[in-house]
């Protein structure tokens, strides 16, 4: 378990039915040696009491803004500046849109708009409001302003309906949690572990004007090695061509082809712990290659294509090679063909993505995984690369260390 000693996290509770799981969240959060004070709104007062929060936290409840005695103590502009981290757990529907534009009118909305420390919420509502297109606008919105969702769920809901709005389990709040700010508080999850990314397109020359190519822009890979570079990784990131500087501390080699970026894989996979596979490498190149530009009137009417080595495959295959992690981008059957493509390769884990729709996949600033490996699985809701990257990094390194313990 990663552990977060003395980091000060505000949990606020919100009111809906899960605010009684909150009070595991703390219990999980202290198990990690973090401090935890609660704010509570009026509505979450009457699912759970401040005293209950009071004993699991140690610390007195804060409930009011305009309470002179709390104030005296402490205020709601120092606990805001007391935080590292803000999380609010359960996040309403109401509160997620009272954030979303910037209302001060309870103690957790003004602590939210106070704070300078990461926001973190985990919805849980209704599924009816979670889909409603009001809710949507108010997460995007937060989404675009830096703050981090955890969730939600999927499944029972106590309202008796069935589908996305379930809080996540207080353990795989806390642990997301420790992971993704592993860095920024040290004991990163991924401490002296040797990994290999690879992103970007590659470029299938046809002459020495044009190629075949699609439409990657490396986004999702450079986010995966700067995820496992902050969780305390020693990256190396195997690019086809992009526009992306490296991220802080990764080590890039540039290549052009799918032949390239082969043997610049094969070259360091025996030397590396978790290989990650998030390039759009081309499965076919042009069978010839021309020297001179090919004229209009000499314009062959088919293409001559041969498949180029699939480079995921080839490190899966190897004796004692390091723990391999594709992705799929799929326009139909995500999860089908992820299942299938995960059998096949002989891979430990897969990330399947939608490509072809305009909110995610190529190009886009955002994106939603399915993981899976085999017996299990874990869906990643649709979130900034970035944030989406840290909880694959997350996933990833529980699964390599429950497969190498120490
Ligand atoms: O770069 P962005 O614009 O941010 O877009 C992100 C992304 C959509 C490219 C990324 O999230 C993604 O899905 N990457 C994998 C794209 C892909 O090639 O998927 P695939 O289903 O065709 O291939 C399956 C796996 O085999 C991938 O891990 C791929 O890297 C690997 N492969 C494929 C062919 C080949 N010759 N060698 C390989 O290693």
């Amino acid at each position: 378990m990663s552990r977060l000693p003395n980091r000060r996290i505000v949990l606020g509770v919100a009111g809906g039915i899960a605010a009684y799981k909150a009070v595991d969240v703390v219990r999980r959060l202290r198990d990690r040696k973090c401090e935890v004070r609660v704010a509570m709104t009026a509505a979450a007062r009457e699912f759970v009491t401040p005293l209950t929060f009071q004993a699991v936290s140690g610390n007195p409840v804060h409930c009011d803004l305009l309470d002179a005695r709390a104030e005296a103590g402490m205020g709601h502009i120092e606990l805001a500046r007391w935080a590292d981290l803000v999380l609010v757990a359960p996040a309403t529907a109401n509160v997620i849109a009272r954030l979303a534009h910037g209302l001060a009118d309870d103690l957790l909305a003004t602590l939210c708009l106070a704070t300078t420390a990461p926001l973190v919420l985990a919805p849980a509502m209704n599924r009816q409001m979670w889909q409603a297109e009001a809710t949507r606008a108010n997460v995007l919105a937060l989404l675009d302003r830096g703050v981090t969702m955890l969730g939600p769920g999927e499944g029972d809901q106590a309202c008796g309906e069935v589908g996305p709005g379930r809080m996540l389990e207080p353990e795989e709040i806390a642990a997301r949690i420790a992971a993704r700010f592993a860095a920024r508080f040290g004991g990163g999850a991924l401490e002296g572990v040797e990994v290999l990314v690879t992103a970007g397109p590659t470029r299938e020359a046809l002459d020495p004007v044009r190629y075949l190519t699609n439409h990657s822009t490396g986004k999702m890979g450079y986010a995966v090695a700067g995820a496992a570079a902050e969780a305390g990784a020693r990256v190396s990131l195997v690019s086809g061509p992009t526009a992306l500087p490296a991220p802080p501390g990764v080590e890039r080699i540039d290549v052009t082809s799918a032949e390239e970026m082969y043997a610049e894989v094969m070259a360091r996979a025996a030397g590396c712990d978790v290989f990650i596979a998030a390039a759009a490498v081309a499965d076919y190149r042009p069978a010839r290659v021309a020297g001179q530009k090919i004229k209009k009137g000499d314009a062959p009417a088919a293409l001559d294509l041969v498949r180029t080595p699939d480079i995921l495959a080839g490190v899966a295959a190897m004796d004692g090679g390091p723990f391999t992690v594709g992705f799929a981008a799929e326009t139909e059957s995500v999860q089908a063909n992820a299942e299938d493509k995960l059998a096949r390769k002989g891979l430990d884990m897969i990330a399947a993505n939608r490509v072809g729709v305009a909110d995610r996949g190529f190009a886009s600033d955002r994106n939603a995984l399915s993981v899976l490996w085999r017996g299990g699985g874990r869906e990643l809701a649709l979130a900034p690369k970035a944030d989406l990257a840290r909880d694959l990094i997350a996933l990833v390194a529980e699964r390599y260390r429950a497969a190498h313990p120490a």
